[in-house]
């Protein structure tokens, strides 16, 4: 059975592509597969490398054997092939892309089971969606909007939710809080899964990578 890749696509940048990677992965590496915990990959495509910088801080701080993940990078079409190859041997392959790059970010998103679009609660930011949202679709590829950064439960306006919908992609019910510890635990490669366990923002992030395994199970 080949496990399943997600790949994180957002053309805005500073949208949390990133930050979501990581996180997921963390995430995903909780979760149990077939009774086993699950064993995860990250594939960075963004030739800025944020997430390998992240990953070696991790391993400073766990130690190699300790990061309980394991990291490739490729670039344009290499990401295809090589995101094949990891899910022959992972149950989830997560890909990190890189802004403003048809190119790059195109072979990711053709190969994923599917693409997680993170995306912050404003009528920019939504704008600036839709050209990767048509890049998804042309590829047929299925995805799923990560509202990512809401500043409460509250703040997402009844006009924002109209907005969103109109993109005419779904969106994850589990949503990303603007929350300083998704930023802050990165400098040591960790997550907010471990520098602040049972916190809300660690609820969000388990329960979207529990609807994401639920959704790729189907
Ligand atoms: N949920 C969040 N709460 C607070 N800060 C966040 C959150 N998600 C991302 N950030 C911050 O926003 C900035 C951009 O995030 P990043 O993951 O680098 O985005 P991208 O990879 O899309 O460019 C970073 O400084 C990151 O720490
Ligand atoms: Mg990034």
């Amino acid at each position: 059975m080949s496990g399943k890749i997600i790949t994180i696509a957002q053309q805005k940048g500073g949208s949390g592509k990133t930050t979501l990677a990581a996180h997921l992965a963390v995430a995903l590496s909780r979760q149990s597969v077939l009774g086993a915990r699950a064993r995860v990959a990250l594939l960075d495509c963004d030739p800025q490398g944020s997430l390998g910088e992240w990953f070696e801080a991790r391993e400073a701080t766990l130690g190699e054997d300790g990061t309980g993940l394991s990291f490739r990078t490729a670039s344009g079409w290499g990401a295809r092939r090589e995101a094949r190859s990891l899910a022959r041997d992972y149950s989830f392959v997560v890909i990190d892309t890189p802004p403003k790059s048809d190119v790059e970010s195109r072979p990711a998103i053709e190969v994923a089971d599917l693409v997680a679009v993170p995306v912050q609660p404003t009528p920019i930011d939504l704008w600036a969606t839709r050209p990767t949202l048509e890049m998804i679709s042309k590829e047929g590829t299925s995805c799923l909007l990560v509202i990512n950064r809401a500043q409460s439960r509250a703040a997402l306006t009844q006009e924002m939710g109209i907005a969103i919908e109109a993109l005419g992609h779904p969106a994850a019910r589990a949503r990303l809080g603007n929350r300083v510890g998704f930023a802050a635990s990165m400098g040591r490669g960790l997550t907010l899964l471990e520098t602040e366990p049972g916190s809300k923002g660690a609820a969000e992030i388990e329960a979207l990578a529990a609807e994401l395994r639920d959704l790729l199970a189907k």
